[in-house]
């Protein structure tokens, strides 16, 4: 797989020449000369600040790799930052290892200064990889690691990063997240590593009492493990993010987000420990990852268009969500949502979009494909009802939902196979119902073996099982579509 950050080729290229240097031991004049020419040409990249490095790609993995031992870990203890020195081996100093800049790696020591100090070095050379090493574990205070930053930066974890695993060791202006980051482009998380956000102490009723109490604070209150803010084209692959206070890894305000070939591991009992959620924030694509947590596995937002989610693995949780959109009558503007070839296991929801009553808005242009369930409580589920009490008042106003388009949703559901619940006000259309094959699950079923839709209008089409989903979308007329389009019309960019 092609990495999307990738380090200038001229420096790759070097660096070949770099190792075949030390196995020739300078018996290879040319190769002296190469370096020479090399470095010089390293020199005058620097100087162009990279639009140009841009251009060029390696299409190796972890192409730095080789460098590691070489020149990174050998500042004894806590050392000043080293800057790049542009002599005979620039390739060092592309490294920037959290060891070189005072980090201890034993899990206790807090190390939040020397990876603050190796960011801050790297952030201004192009093309630098911040390495957090394997085989340590760094203790981590919330901090925000900010941009903007020369282009094609690395964050490389191969070790352990730990949040402080008392909720009192979190200081106030830190409960919005454990590591954020902010103005960042053109960046990478990428490695073998992972993050622990320790977070079980928020989890239980005595935590949410003390952050009530130490913070005079709304108990909703707690850290999202990783968060993004304002970022773009920002690649997160390969690492583990795990047992999150809150949400495991947010995206707010940004664009261009690839998201490739991670896990997020927490408790089925975690409360709102979402895997993934995404806030204003456009022209995403997840893929290929594995997301166990205690809520969604992926939550898409207010502000959230050109989202492509596929080939994720969801379970335990509450599966892949559109909202809760139009919380206390706000705007909520979600469009062009593509979520296929989805495999849920046990989860409480498969497919769902939950809208508050009295929101206003739209959800538009939104496809469900290749849904694998097993077990699941409620594969498909439109819910305009959305109510986190036990009562909500009964609100007219209703975020629009019409371009719903179920396709192959396939598998296991232990209480009722499709629930499209839409507003009595604002009917749900243009729903399209093709091929679902839903059967209860095997062991201990005890839900509605029916369809349910209400005011929603569209049309299905065969294979549907169980077959109740055939005559529960109703048919649409001109009226009902210009009762929805007025309302959906009103308040989000077309
Ligand atoms: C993001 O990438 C796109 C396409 O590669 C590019 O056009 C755009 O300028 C980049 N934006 C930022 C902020 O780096
Ligand atoms: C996925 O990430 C793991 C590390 O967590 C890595 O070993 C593996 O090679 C990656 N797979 C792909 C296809 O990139
Ligand atoms: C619907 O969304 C998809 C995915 O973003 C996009 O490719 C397509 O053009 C959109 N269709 C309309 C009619 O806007
Ligand atoms: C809301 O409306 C429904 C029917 O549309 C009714 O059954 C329910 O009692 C109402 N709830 C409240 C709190 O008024």
């Amino acid at each position: 797989m092609k990495l999307e950050f990738v380090l200038p080729e001229i420096i790759s290229k070097k660096r070949k020449k770099k190792e075949s240097y030390e196995m020739k031991s300078f018996r290879n004049s040319a190769v002296r000369f190469f370096l020479f020419v090399g470095a010089a040409i390293f020199i005058v990249t620097f100087a162009m600040i990279s639009v140009e490095a841009r251009k060029h790609h390696s299409s190796r993995n972890k192409p730095h790799k080789h460098l590691k031992d070489k020149g990174s870990h050998n500042a004894p203890g806590p050392a000043p930052a080293p800057l790049p020195h542009h002599g005979s081996y620039p390739t060092q100093s592309i490294i920037f290892d959290v060891l070189s800049f005072g980090a201890k790696g034993d899990g206790v020591s807090d190390d939040s200064k020397a990876l603050l100090a190796a960011w801050k070095a790297a952030c201004k050379v192009s093309g630098a990889v911040v390495e957090i090493p394997e085989k340590f574990e760094f203790l981590i205070k919330p901090i925000t690691l900010q941009g903007p930053c020369m282009p094609h930066l690395v964050l490389e974890i191969d070790g352990i990063l730990l949040a402080p695993p008392q909720v009192g060791a979190w200081p106030k202006s830190g409960l919005f997240q454990w590591l954020n980051f902010k103005w960042v482009h053109d960046f990478t998380i990428q490695g073998t590593g992972k993050l622990d956000g320790q977070g079980s102490a928020w989890w239980s009723p005595s935590g949410v009492y003390y952050i009530q109490k130490r913070f005079k604070y709304n108990p909703d209150m707690k850290p999202t493990a990783l968060r993004f803010y304002d970022s773009h084209n920002v690649t997160v692959r390969d690492i583990k993010i795990m047992n999150s206070p809150q949400c495991h890894l947010k995206f707010d305000s940004s664009s261009g987000i690839k998201v490739n070939n991670i896990t997020i591991n927490s408790p089925e009992s975690s409360p709102n420990t979402d895997g993934i959620h995404l806030q204003n924030t456009k022209d995403v694509e997840i893929q290929h990852s594995n997301i166990g947590c205690g809520d969604d596995c992926v939550s898409i937002q207010t502000g959230c268009s050109n989202i492509h989610v596929h080939h994720i693995n969801c379970g335990p949780g509450h599966g892949i969500s559109l909202g809760g959109l139009g919380k206390d009558k706000s705007v909520a503007c979600v469009s062009d949502i593509v979520v296929e070839k989805i495999s849920l296991q046990n989860t409480l929801s498969g497919v769902r979009i939950k809208t508050w009553q009295g929101g206003v808005g739209s959800v538009k242009n939104v496809t469900f494909s290749n849904i694998e369930v097993s077990d699941v409580k409620y594969p498909v589920i439109i819910d305009q009802f959305y109510c986190d009490k036990k009562i909500c008042k009964n609100q007219t106003d209703a975020v629009a939902i019409s371009g719903v388009k179920y396709d192959k949703i396939i598998g296991s559901y232990s209480v009722q196979p499709l629930h499209l619940a839409c507003s009595n006000d604002v009917p749900c259309t243009d729903v399209d119902l093709i091929d679902i094959q839903l059967n209860p699950s095997s062991d201990g079923f005890r839900g509605f073996r029916q369809a349910l839709c209400w005011n929603s209008y569209g049309k299905s089409q065969a294979p549907l099982l169980p077959s109740s989903i055939d005559y529960c979308l109703r048919t649409e007329s001109g009226s009902v579509k210009r009762i929805a389009r007025s309302h959906a019309e009103h308040s989000c960019p077309s």
